[in-house]
């Protein structure tokens, strides 16, 4: 059976939600606020556990009594755990603050997710899929890529938070998921201007597929020379923006892991995504609205 291996950080999110985001050097009150396990590895995981795929966790977590919180979704939902290491010090943190339209600010402190390591994978297999994000040391996650390679899995990509990538490391990404601005800053060259040609130089490069995200527009698949194919937001009634990129992410890759076809599993995604904006917290349950 196929299995997605998510490969990347574990965070507990202290979230807040204000009125409005604050500007440099401002100071906003509330009254609301919640600690709810996070980390973009960790959305990932989850929603591909919740969209049918037998899942499993690589990454670490700190001593400092936060792993229950940060751990606990991934453990209800069936996550296998077995690779993920507690490591002397702080657990991954991320600090959010959420506005009346859903939008936010992120604020990530490393701490445990800077000791990741691509020797914690598990063995892979061909039909397998491999996760990765920009949350955890790059060159490990360059390493857990190579080993993928190796062994036969897919590779996805999610280049996020946005990071620059060598033509090299380029090539071993089956498909690259990004936002607009994760998107210009993962192109390999600069004076490609606009997603389009940005897109297609890193088709050039050798990256297999590349999905552009683009939030309540909904997704771009580009796979060749021929146009890009768009693929239509689902509509929702937006809470907190939080997590929906991993959201989409997790939920790509246990579509392709079931069998789909890209456009299909980007489909599949996008719907996922939109349902995932409509709680508070990147791990609340899609079906279960907080308070
Ligand atoms: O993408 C959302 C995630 O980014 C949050 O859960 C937070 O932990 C940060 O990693």
């Amino acid at each position: 059976m196929s299995r997605v291996i998510v490969f990347g950080s574990i965070n507990v999110d202290l979230v807040a939600e204000v009125a409005r985001l604050p500007g440099p050097g401002e100071t906003i009150k509330t009254d609301s606020y919640v600690a709810l396990p996070g980390g973009k590895g960790a959305n990932q995981a989850l929603a591909a556990a919740r969209n049918g795929a037998a899942t499993h966790m690589v990454g670490a977590v700190g001593s400092d009594g936060q792993a229950p919180t940060a751990l606990a979704q991934l453990r209800s939902d069936g996550v296998g755990l077995a690779a993920v290491e507690e490591v002397e010090g702080a657990s991954g943190l991320a600090m959010i603050a959420v506005d009346a339209g859903g939008e936010n600010q992120i604020i990530v402190v490393s701490g445990a997710n800077a000791s990741a390591a691509a020797a914690q994978l598990p063995p892979m297999a061909p039909g397998d899929w491999l996760v990765t994000q920009n949350e955890v040391d790059w060159l490990q996650t360059a390493q857990a890529h190579r080993r993928a390679r190796e062994q036969g899995a897919g590779v996805i990509h999610n280049t996020a938070p946005a990071h620059g990538l060598s033509g090299a490391e380029l090539a071993r990404i089956d498909v690259l998921v990004a936002n607009e601005h994760e998107l210009a800053q993962a192109a390999p060259s600069a004076a490609e201007t606009g997603a389009d040609a940005q897109a297609r130089s890193l088709l050039a490069a050798g990256v297999g597929a590349v999905v552009l995200t683009l939030g309540a527009r909904g997704s771009a698949l580009y796979t060749g020379a021929e146009e890009a194919t768009a693929v239509p937001a689902a509509p929702a009634e937006v809470r907190d923006t939080t997590g929906a990129g991993d959201a989409f992410v997790g939920a790509l890759a246990a579509a392709l892991a079931s069998g789909q076809s890209l456009p299909e599993a980007v489909a599949s995604a996008n719907r996922y995504a939109a349902r995932v904006c409509e709680v508070l917290g990147a791990q609340t349950p899609v079906d279960q609205v907080s308070s």
